[in-house]
């Protein structure tokens, strides 16, 4: 089985992966990133393919082509989003159908989008956790695979909420891709 890992970050999710042995044949960022030279650091395949704009002009369905083609290119067989700051338009959710996976620091369908610690503390919540999720058009929702909570701490901010997040997903992710790898996806995904 082949993996794609789709990163945008600092990387730390990816470079468990690596560290886990999972089987990681192409890594792919949108922009340069920490994560890419983790990447490197490992002697993972790695592409950059950069955005054009990030301004309203951006061409989300080219730009989803080029990543297509690109994945294409090495025969992957899962892809797995690690930070991965792009939305990638239906070309993806076409081509590798109940074969895209996502994790989501919060427990969704609380919290979607690019703010979910930031929400999280804001709105007061005693629990939040993670989300390991099978990605879909609509961002971060999908069937959920695996979900874990992760306690609010009285004195805690975004950043160490998330980091206190990010500790489970570096475990719940590897679990959730290797038992799928063990047991292949099929392309009907149940809902
Ligand atoms: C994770 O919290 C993930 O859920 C979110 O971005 C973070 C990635 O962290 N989408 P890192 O770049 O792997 O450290």
């Amino acid at each position: 089985m082949r993996l794609a890992v789709l990163v945008s970050g600092t990387g730390t999710i990816l470079d468990a992966m690596a560290d886990a042995g999972l089987p990681v044949s192409l890594v792919v960022a949108d922009r340069p990133c920490r994560a890419i030279e983790l990447a490197a650091g490992h002697g993972i395949p790695t592409s950059v393919v950069e955005r054009d704009s990030f301004g309203d002009d951006f061409d989300r369905t080219a730009y989803t082509e080029k990543l297509v083609a690109g994945l294409d290119a090495v025969d992957i067989d899962l892809i797995a989003m690690a930070g991965f700051g792009t939305i990638l338009e239906q070309p993806i959710y076409e081509r590798f159908a109940g074969r895209i996976l996502n994790t989501h620091p919060s427990l969704l369908p609380a919290f979607p989008g690019w703010h979910a610690v930031e929400e999280a503390l804001a709105h007061g919540v005693q629990v939040t956790g993670c989300t390991v999720h099978y990605a879909e058009l609509e961002v971060d929702s999908g069937p959920i695979l695996a979900q874990e909570t992760v306690p609010v701490l009285p004195d805690d901010d975004v950043a160490s909420l998330h980091e206190r997040i990010k500790a489970v997903e570096r475990r719940l992710y590897i679990e959730t891709i290797r038992s799928l790898l063990d047991a292949p996806p099929t392309r009907e995904v149940c809902k």
